[in-house]
């Protein structure tokens, strides 16, 4: 089989990377000549574990080439996705000119039956969309090529991409037609050995269920971040609590961790995007409204943890700050809570000196000067008034608190990802916060009235 994967971002290229993999001939096409050249050198220009390995391998084998040319690229396939990037527009919304600019052109030049699957998120109805682009092109072509569209939305995490399309919960296939479900199942097959499902159904459906699972996703994690506010102020242990209804099966102990907030590339532009098509429809959705107001609000509580412990006036005082990745295993700072805590700290006049194992690069690109950067976790605490934890790297699990202790000029921790215990923290010379286990002390048992 033949296919090819339009757009070499993230999805794209972990797509176009993993079917060649079970033996497909892919081409990927990029309008980026400077990404396409990289590409073709086998150099992979994200950071996603795994990636590099495979992409050799296939590229070896002759199973996946990169061009510019979408002509050429579509010549012999038998299936098309499209995997361009969905900004966000001004009112939160998603910007489709990229997908439908896509759609247009592959009408200008198919020859043969094609199947043109949207893989980039898009707003319901999108795929329809992109049918009437193709009808258009190929109507000013005065042609009669016969093609389905279908949607697949992806449910890839950054960080572990690679292994999620290998080995999928499920594969989610919105088509129409008897003959785009054949060629989507020939495609899929290898990946459904281990009885994971493929789950066809309209193309409504399959478009709104990726909406509807980044936003269950992100109101767990809300949700979850709301309870661990109130236990502080309430003077119970989150993390107790959440073991506590994590063993419920109808809950689930995943994606139920508190923290400085959720961020990356979907979560906050699906769960916007998801309220405007509803408020379109004349719907508000106020679950995920208050989602994404909780989730704001949280990246600043580690700030506001700073506050009361430091003053408002922060100059003067120096932070070292442990990770600007949204999340571990990704370079990526889309949203990032560390963003916003270093932009709330030095509005308060403090100094921020940052370490993070993969992110340093894009860190610099995006906040230049601001602040400094550290060449490793312990050079980032020196002469610190406070360490403040925002990604849980693994390398931050256990570091030598001895060194801390000896570098830093006061003892104080802000752990903004629940990594360190509680328990060991208070027999060790650190002033310690985290979130949702600091009992504010206002309700103690024994004031606790009958
Ligand atoms: C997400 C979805 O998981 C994936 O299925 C979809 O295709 C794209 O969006 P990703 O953005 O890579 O993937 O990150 P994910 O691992 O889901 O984490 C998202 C955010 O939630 C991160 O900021 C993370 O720190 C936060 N999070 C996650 C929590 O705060 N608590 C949790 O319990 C889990």
């Amino acid at each position: 089989m033949n296919i090819t994967v339009i757009g070499t971002g993230y999805v794209g290229l972990v797509t176009g990377t993993c079917f060649a993999e079970t033996g497909i001939n892919v081409v990927c096409v990029d309008i980026d000549e400077k990404k396409v050249e990289m590409l073709r050198r086998g150099e992979v220009p994200i950071y996603e574990p795994g990636l590099d390995v495979l992409l050799e391998r296939n590229m070896d084998k002759g199973r996946i080439s990169f061009t510019t040319s979408l002509k050429k690229g579509i010549q012999n396939s038998d299936a098309v996705f499209i995997a361009v990037g969905t900004p966000p527009d001004e009112d939160g919304s998603a910007d489709l000119k990229y997908v439908l600019g896509v759609a247009r052109e592959i009408g200008q030049h198919m020859e043969d039956y094609k199947v043109i699957i949207t893989k980039s998120t898009v707003p319901v109805g999108t795929s329809f969309k992109v049918k009437s682009a193709v009808e258009e092109e190929l109507q000013k072509r005065d042609v009669r090529i016969p093609f389905d569209v279908a949607s697949n939305p992806e449910f890839l995490k950054e960080g572990s991409a690679v292994d999620d399309f290998l080995k999928p919960d499920r594969i989610v296939v919105g088509i129409e037609s008897k003959r785009a479900e054949k060629v989507m199942k020939r495609l899929y097959k290898p990946f459904l050995m281990n009885g994971h499902p493929l789950l066809f159904m309209d193309i409504f459906s399959s478009e709104m269920t990726k909406y509807a699972a980044n936003s269950m996703l992100a109101t767990k994690i809300s949700f979850m971040n709301d309870i661990a506010n109130l236990c502080e102020l309430v003077g119970a242990n989150v993390d107790l609590v959440r073991k506590g209804i994590g063993s419920d099966s109808r809950i689930g102990n995943k994606f139920i961790y508190p923290g400085t907030g959720y961020g990356g590339s979907c979560f906050p532009k699906d769960v916007q995007a998801l309220v405007r098509t509803a408020d379109e429809y004349g719907h508000s959705l106020e679950v995920l409204k208050a989602v994404e107001s909780v989730n704001y609000r949280q990246k600043s509580v580690l700030v506001n943890k700073i506050k009361s412990h430091f003053g408002e006036n922060l100059k003067g005082k120096q932070f070292g700050l442990w990770g600007l990745a949204f999340k571990p295993k990704t370079d990526d700072m889309r949203e990032a809570p560390a963003l916003v805590i270093i932009e709330e700290l030095k509005a308060l006049g403090a100094n921020v000196r940052a370490y993070d194992p993969v992110a340093m690069e894009e860190a610099e690109r995006i906040l230049g000067d601001k602040i400094e950067y550290a060449k490793d976790e312990y050079d980032a605490i020196i002469d610190a008034d406070a360490l403040i934890v925002v990604t849980e790297w693994s390398e931050f699990r256990m570091p030598n608190f001895r060194i801390l202790e000896k570098l830093m000029v006061e003892k104080t921790i802000f752990d903004g990802r629940n990594i360190y215990d509680p328990e060991e923290m208070e027999e060790s010379e650190f002033t310690y916060y985290s979130i949702g286990r600091d009992a504010v002390g206002n309700i103690k048992k024994e004031t606790v009235k009958a």
